[in-house]
């Protein structure tokens, strides 16, 4: 049988929505209970029809993803959608903190058999991923360190194999192999990216909600439910980042997640307090904290 829910309804090519509820019926029925704990939440909201749609069509193609966007914009969260949607469990490495091969690969330990001490390996996520035929989150790829580049880019090739530098073994992926990669880049500035790297990408920007999806959102996802607040929330939030295309604000002031937890602390104390505490003061430049402030206080004061 097939699961009929939102996707059903969504305007994808029908050949290939059919392909993807069929594969995720199977993998539903043969995957083990470890695997299916790592299949994501159906929690994206799509700012418009082209971000989740895209990203699904390439996925589908057999395509990497990389999502590109601002912290707080729901790359994250498009990924544990597109992890549900297809049905595949999603394993994750994080290359801002000190990622090196043992984090990715994985590495060897002694075990204890009956008596006698023999040398394991203990897989990474990257040799999870490939070997079981799942998929790979990489987060904050472009914070890589220049010496596991080569391993990840070769995890994307077109040849999909890599040689596990620990014990020599050729590791193939197994068909159903995908990676979805994120990078934080805001409306100003751009983190470089390695060349080699980004072209074995197909690229989905990310950007933030605005408007009634993201009064939706808020009204959903946060303990405030006074409309009128959360109304005015969704206006804080448009002139945020109109202050960040301008420059006057670093990118993080507009986060969806630092409004998230903006309307959740309004709903148990003034508004400006809340977003102070949720927003402001995070900034780290005086200036920058003053103009949220002076901001709020023309939607709340
Ligand atoms: N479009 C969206 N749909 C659903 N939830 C969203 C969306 N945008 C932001 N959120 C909410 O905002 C929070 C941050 O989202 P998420 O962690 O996916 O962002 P991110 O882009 O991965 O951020 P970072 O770059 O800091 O890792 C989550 O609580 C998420 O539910
Ligand atoms: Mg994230």
């Amino acid at each position: 049988m097939i699961v009929t829910d939102r996707w059903s309804d969504s305007k994808l090519p029908a050949p290939l929505l059919k392909q993807i509820l069929e594969k995720r019926e199977f993998l539903r029925h043969s995957l083990d209970a470890e695997s299916l704990a790592l299949i994501g939440e159906d929690a994206y909201q799509s700012p418009d029809d082209h971000v989740l749609e895209d990203a699904i069509v390439a996925l589908a193609l057999g395509k990497n993803v990389l999502l590109k966007g601002p912290t707080g914009s729901g790359k994250t969260r498009l990924a544990e959608t597109l992890s549900y949607l297809f049905g595949y469990p999603l394993h994750s490495v994080n290359c801002s903190v000190d990622l090196d091969a043992e984090g990715l690969i994985g590495f060897k330990t002694l075990e204890v058999l009956q008596g006698q001490s023999q040398v394991k390996f203990v897989d990474g996520p990257i040799v999870k991923a490939m070997t079981r035929g799942h998929w790979l989150y990489i987060d904050e790829v472009n914070m890589a360190k220049p010496e596991t580049l080569p391993l990840i880019n070769g995890v994307l090739d077109h040849r999909r194999t890599i040689t596990n530098p620990f014990t020599g073994e050729v590791i193939r992926a197994k068909e159903g192999f995908r990676v979805i990669a994120a990078v934080n880049i805001g409306y100003v500035g751009t983190v470089p990216m390695n060349e080699a790297l980004k072209n074995r990408f197909v690229v989905v920007d990310v950007p933030y909600l605005a408007g009634d999806k993201l009064l939706q959102l808020l009204k959903e996802r946060s303990h405030l439910s006074a409309d009128d607040q959360l109304r005015r929330f969704v206006r804080l939030a448009a002139e945020l980042q109109e202050q960040i295309r301008s420059g006057q604000l670093s990118d993080e002031a507009a986060s969806v997640r630092a409004l998230l937890d903006a309307c959740d602390l309004a709903a148990y104390m003034a508004p400006l307090r809340a977003v102070r505490r949720a927003i402001a003061d995070k900034l780290d430049d005086e200036r920058e904290q003053a103009l949220v402030n002076n901001l709020a206080e023309t939607y709340f004061g």
